[in-house]
């Protein structure tokens, strides 16, 4: 299989995580020739000759032919990402928010220049879910989709309605972990797991939507009255993502706090874990379950987008051809 040479964008929780993690995995034989970052006076765990500031350095590296991008920041994620698959370089990528804002270029650019562009970590981090949809249901099997997306945010419920901690102190130890948006109110308002739902829903049904298409709130609203009905009730609360096909064959999606019984799976999600619970023809009820935010898991997914590479891996998108764009209804039921 090919051998991989990767220029890394950032070297933040994610980009440091997989520094360590390819590291440890010497049969991959990927390797790291450049990192770009944005201060160069931080001081790095990594050999300083690896540092640069310059993109160009990693972008126009002939010898470099896998960009993987770990950025904060959407704009210049989504120039490095255009660059480089312009360039003739495969791309990773974690960041779901550029990637949500930017959906239908991304599909047009990887059409245009044959490139694969992979973003498993992009949402529930460590759980494989993005290749399982694309690969593993076709579009009239999957009638449905539940999830926990985020994993900052059900860590401060959990921390909050299980071990009574205040919201502050809860979502301090969230951003101390590493878990949070360097802007929590992403993670809080639920921006971060709507960004995370239009991702998926591309590559669960092949609709390319945006964060205006879809309802969605995050915690904020969230209470003690609330966990107080739930503990009354034997209820958890849950940020869920949510998405069912209509009997119309429209697709009804949002992403909302709700109470959970305790024998709904996603009662069971707790902390920075992710769930997501799919129902499909045949397979009936599935339940996917691991670490959805933090360096390693997130870098973990990466690694297994770099891992894809060595044998030309690409998201084949089947089912965006079967559908028609608004496919997406704005109908939506309630489950309590
Ligand atoms: N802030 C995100 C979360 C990080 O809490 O889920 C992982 O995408």
């Amino acid at each position: 299989h090919r051998r991989l040479t990767i220029g890394l964008f950032g070297f933040g929780v994610v980009g440091e995580g997989l520094y360590k993690v390819l590291h440890q995995t010497s049969s991959l034989n990927a390797t790291i020739k450049k990192i770009c970052i944005k201060d160069a006076h931080k001081k790095r765990n990594a050999p300083a000759e690896l540092f640069t500031t310059d993109r160009d350095e990693l972008l126009n590296d002939e010898t470099i032919n896998v960009i993987v991008e770990v950025i904060n920041e959407s704009e210049p994620a989504f120039e490095i990402v255009s660059k480089a698959l312009t360039n003739g370089k495969a791309v990773v990528s974690a960041s779901k928010k550029m990637i949500a804002e930017h959906l239908p270029q991304i599909l047009q650019l990887q059409q245009e220049t044959g490139m694969p562009f992979l973003c498993e970590s992009s949402a529930c981090a460590s759980i494989p879910v993005i290749r399982n949809l694309e690969e593993y249901y076709d579009n009239d099997l999957l009638h449905s989709m539940r999830a926990i997306v985020n994993g900052s945010t059900n860590y401060i419920l959990t921390k909050m309605f299980e071990d009574k901690l205040d919201f502050k102190t809860a979502l301090l130890q969230a951003q101390q972990l590493g878990f949070a948006e360097a802007n929590p109110t992403l993670d809080v308002d639920g921006w971060d797991a709507v960004n995370k739902w239009v991702i998926l829903l591309c590559h669960a049904y092949g609709i390319v939507a945006t964060t205006d298409n879809i309802l969605f709130t995050g915690i904020q609203h969230v209470n003690e009255n609330d966990a107080n009905v739930g503990r009354e009730k034997n209820y958890e609360i849950r940020l869920v993502a949510q998405a069912k096909k209509l009997e119309n064959g429209k697709i009804a999606a949002f992403v909302m706090p709700q109470f959970v019984k305790q024998d709904d799976h996603l009662s069971f999600v707790k902390n920075e874990y992710n769930g997501v619970v799919i129902e499909s023809s045949f397979a009936d009820k599935q339940f996917f379950y691991g670490k959805g935010a933090g360096s390693f898991p997130t870098a973990s997914a990466v690694l297994s987008d770099i891992s894809a590479l060595r044998y030309d891996y690409k998201y084949e998108y089947k089912k965006l051809y079967h559908h028609t764009p608004n496919q997406l209804t704005t109908d939506f039921y309630i489950r309590i």
